[in-house]
């Protein structure tokens, strides 16, 4: 379904220039082609006409010179036969006729009488010269010719010769160009389809490619093919698609040295913050025990040296309380003694307790299980800056954590009851921008989701184990 998606529209796209430009070769045959018909129309009807005017000045001489001895022998049936076999010979003829010197009618070709007003429409030549005229009749023009019989002295010819047969053939040429014509657009459709599709056949390829490159895949490469437009094309984006691939893969490396120098600094950190916390719990604390139990043996004595002593001793305890409290947050001996559940639940209880703010923490799944350790280090420490930005920004008297341990990721939900803010707004302090750097290294994600009415609640989510081994000395001490 997806694949038809995708690589039906470009084709209807490559269609679309194809269609255009066949649209564009079958406009312009009909073009030539009706201009050529309509000038071939124009012009040959009036040549055909002066043809068949010549014809009939030539039938109608002929028949003159033939007539010319029966007439002067006054053998009117000879001159009937004659022009009975012109009209047989010459299919145009519609009519011959022969008049004497006075005008007279000698002989004709009429089977049902002569009509008289081929006489009165067309006078017998006063001036005795040959020419042809058209005369309307109801079967079409008829170009009538006279001719002289010796020089009008034994009288003259008429011939009619009708256009019917001249107009059919007209007709009928106009009606072969027509089919020439559409024979003609049949052809360019089929050899300009042929052309066309052999030019754009590449078009697909280099959507198909582009459209891949879309997707991310930037192995792909497109067949130049011959050293056209469309090679060059195929080229330059085979090239770009190799510039497009080496600087992904040197984003790529940066990408991942960063994340190896970001690493680094994080190890070394929770290395120093360790080393320091077992200093202040080992070396201090057991000075400080130290130093509360001597000062209880001194408090026997006089009443002010005793007041001074307790007071002293109340300092030392109060010192004490700090520095195990410190150490804790350094690096909490719990996380990787007895884990990240006990270790939130430690640090959820002493920062209520400390900041006066109600809290409840919920652990879903099994409670004794153990993350990677870079895994609890980083869940760990997003538990103490969100609680960090509870205390310093939310104004909340509420907050609730939830640990669900059960599915492969990890989730985690700190919830507060505060004023909220504007999680897409711009921001400066640096510590939601070190959970995303921290949640990136484990291939963890976090959302936000804040209001002035619902407080500020993130959701974070990290695989249980991590993806890539290399990362997995963080944290491992
Ligand atoms: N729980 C919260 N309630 C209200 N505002 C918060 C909360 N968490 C973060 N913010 C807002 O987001 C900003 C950025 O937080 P953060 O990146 O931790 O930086 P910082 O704490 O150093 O200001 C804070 O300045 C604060 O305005
Ligand atoms: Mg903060």
């Amino acid at each position: 379904m997806r694949r038809q998606e995708a690589s039906g529209r470009p084709r209807l796209r490559v269609f679309g220039i194809r269609a255009k430009l066949i649209s564009v070769l079958l406009a312009l045959t009909i073009a030539l082609g009706l201009v050529s018909i309509l000038q071939l129309q124009a012009t040959l009807p009036r040549t055909l006409r002066e043809e068949l005017d010549k014809r009939a000045l030539s039938i109608a001489r002929n028949v003159a010179l033939r007539v010319t001895d029966p007439l002067l022998t006054a053998n009117p049936l000879e001159v009937r036969e004659i022009l009975a076999d012109v009209q047989a010979t010459n299919p145009d003829v519609r009519y011959a006729f022969v008049l004497d010197s006075r005008g007279r009618l000698v002989a004709h070709t009429f089977a049902g009488g002569f009509p008289r007003d081929l006489l009165t429409q067309r006078p017998a030549a006063p001036d005795r010269t040959e020419d042809v005229q058209w005369l309307l009749s109801e079967e079409g023009v008829i170009h009538d010719a006279t001719a002289l019989i010796v020089d009008g002295l034994a009288g003259h010819v008429r011939v009619g010769l009708s256009e019917a047969h001249l107009m059919a053939m007209l007709r009928d040429m106009r009606r072969r160009q027509m089919l020439t014509l559409a024979l003609a657009c049949v052809l360019a459709v089929l050899l300009g389809y042929l052309g066309i599709w052999k030019v754009t056949v590449r078009v697909p390829q280099l959507v198909r490619a582009a459209q891949a490159v879309g997707r991310g895949d930037l192995t792909v490469r497109v067949r130049p093919g011959p050293a056209d437009e469309f090679g060059h094309l195929a080229e330059a984006f085979n090239q770009m698609v190799r510039d497009l691939a080496r600087t992904r893969a040197l984003v790529v490396r940066k990408e991942a040295a960063r994340k190896a120098l970001l690493q680094k600094v994080l190890t070394a950190q929770e290395e120093e913050r360790a080393r320091i916390s077992r200093e202040l719990h080992d070396e201090v604390g057991q000075a400080l025990t130290g130093l509360i139990v001597g000062l209880r043996v001194l408090e026997e004595g006089d009443a002010e040296r005793q007041s001074q002593v307790t007071y002293l001793r109340d300092l030392a305890a109060g010192t004490l309380e700090s520095v195990r409290r410190l150490s804790r947050d350094l690096r909490p001996a719990v996380l990787d003694d007895i884990g990240l559940v006990a270790a939130i639940r430690r640090y959820a209880g002493d920062f209520a307790r400390y900041h006066g703010i109600e809290g409840t923490v919920q652990v879903v799944g099994d409670e004794s299980v153990r993350l990677p350790p870079v895994v609890e280090t980083t869940l760990y420490r997003i538990t103490q800056e969100a609680l960090t930005n509870v205390a310093r920004h939310s104004q909340a008297r509420h907050f609730g954590i939830v640990l669900d341990l059960r599915g492969p990721d990890v989730r985690l939900v700190i919830e507060d009851d505060g004023r909220g803010f504007d999680p897409g707004a711009p921001r400066e302090g640096t510590g939601l921008t070190g959970i995303s750097e921290r949640l990136a290294l484990v291939s963890g994600r976090m959302t936000i989701e804040s209001s002035p009415e619902s407080g500020t609640t993130l959701f974070i989510a990290v695989p249980r184990e991590k993806e890539d081994e290399s990362d997995a000395h963080l944290d491992r001490r």
